[in-house]
């Protein structure tokens, strides 16, 4: 069936990610996590409210880091348009954007509302992210050797020619241990685990996989982008002590259950941006030069698999003049 173009959100959600990038940017280096988070948190709110739908937020701030809210249930936008779930991560990479080190991210991701898998409380997921070449043929339940080799073999390749982004964290000293026995080699990311699972679907990152626990919001939103980039994660959620697994199961999570990308957005018709702060391996991180500002923004639209990079220069004699934001 031919259809109209449609309206693509993605484009609206970028200016959502670039005001948040452009206000958090000022804080690299300065040592200061929640003035970080709180800049981009305030700069994406009201530029949120400014497009026409009806979202509701299910992936918000302060779960893990009891950070400035853009909290889970608030509704954004205007309340005029389509009704919406909407996950966002005004900076994923808090640590690394107040060390002034790698990658951190300015990220939203929108949906129908209804579509999005709403983790509560709990904040760990283990995963797996892989490119579309290895899509549908590994399995989080597998052994490690096991997805390594399908991954190699998906690929044309060796297990010796695989790489794999893990999240360095003490509590990967096992996977680490038999990614090492499988033979793969292994890029250890400080922190942003979206950024770690979008290089196995970015032309020439040099990863093919991401492996192991990180945020489960940071899951949802990978999930968004991976089924416009054509790659696939599946999720478990991981409970820290036994509390939390009484708790889960109290509320009906079930931790052993596989989380495909179906269960963590049901849809294609997703929507993702997501703007670099800190300079990362695919995209740049704000360049201030006096009068402005320079971008780099990651645009995705499920629908269409349309996947596209933005560099925006903004002017702050212009923008100054009327923005509710001052840059
Ligand atoms: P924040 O910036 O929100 O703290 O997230 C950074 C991050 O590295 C995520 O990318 C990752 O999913 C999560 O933290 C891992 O959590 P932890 O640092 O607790 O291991």
């Amino acid at each position: 069936m031919i259809t109209e173009p449609t309206r693509n959100l993605a484009l609206e959600l970028v200016r959502v990610t670039e005001a948040a990038a452009l206000s958090a940017g000022r804080y690299m280096g300065r040592g200061n996590k929640n003035a970080a988070d709180h800049a981009a948190v305030e700069a994406m709110r009201l530029i949120l409210n400014t497009i026409s739908m009806n979202a509701v937020i299910v992936i918000g701030e302060g779960e893990k880091d009891q950070a400035p809210m853009l909290f889970n249930g608030e509704h954004v936008g205007n309340g005029k348009g389509a009704e919406m779930d909407i996950a966002v991560d005004p900076i994923d990479g808090t640590r690394p954007l107040a060390n002034g080190t790698w990658s951190a991210l300015s990220i939203v991701a929108l949906a129908p509302r209804g579509t999005m898998f709403d983790p509560g409380p709990f904040v760990y997921m283990d995963k797996i992210a892989v490119g579309p070449q290895a899509k549908g043929k590994v399995d989080i339940l597998a052994p490690v050797k096991h997805n390594l080799t399908a991954i190699a073999k998906a690929g044309g390749k060796s297990v010796e020619d695989v790489t794999v982004a893990i999240l360095d964290r003490p509590r990967h000293e096992q996977l680490v241990a038999e990614v090492r026995r499988a033979g793969a080699r292994i890029r250890l990311i400080p922190d942003g685990d979206v950024a770690g699972a979008l290089m196995t679907s970015w032309p020439d990152s040099g990863i093919d996989a991401l492996l192991g626990v990180g945020g489960t919001p940071e899951g949802v939103l990978s999930a968004c982008a991976l089924r416009a980039m054509g790659g696939e994660i599946q999720g478990k959620l991981y409970a820290r002590n036994d509390d939390e697994l009484r708790r889960g199961r109290e509320m009906g999570y079930d931790f052993k259950k596989v989380l495909t990308m179906n269960d963590l957005v049901s849809t294609e018709d997703v929507f993702f941006a997501a703007t670099g702060v800190t300079d990362g391996e695919f995209l740049d991180g704000v360049k201030y030069f006096g009068s402005g500002a320079r971008t780099d923004s990651l645009v995705v639209r499920g629908q269409t698999g349309t996947v596209r990079q933005i560099i925006a220069t903004h002017r702050w004699d212009k923008l100054n003049k009327f923005s509710a934001i001052k840059y």
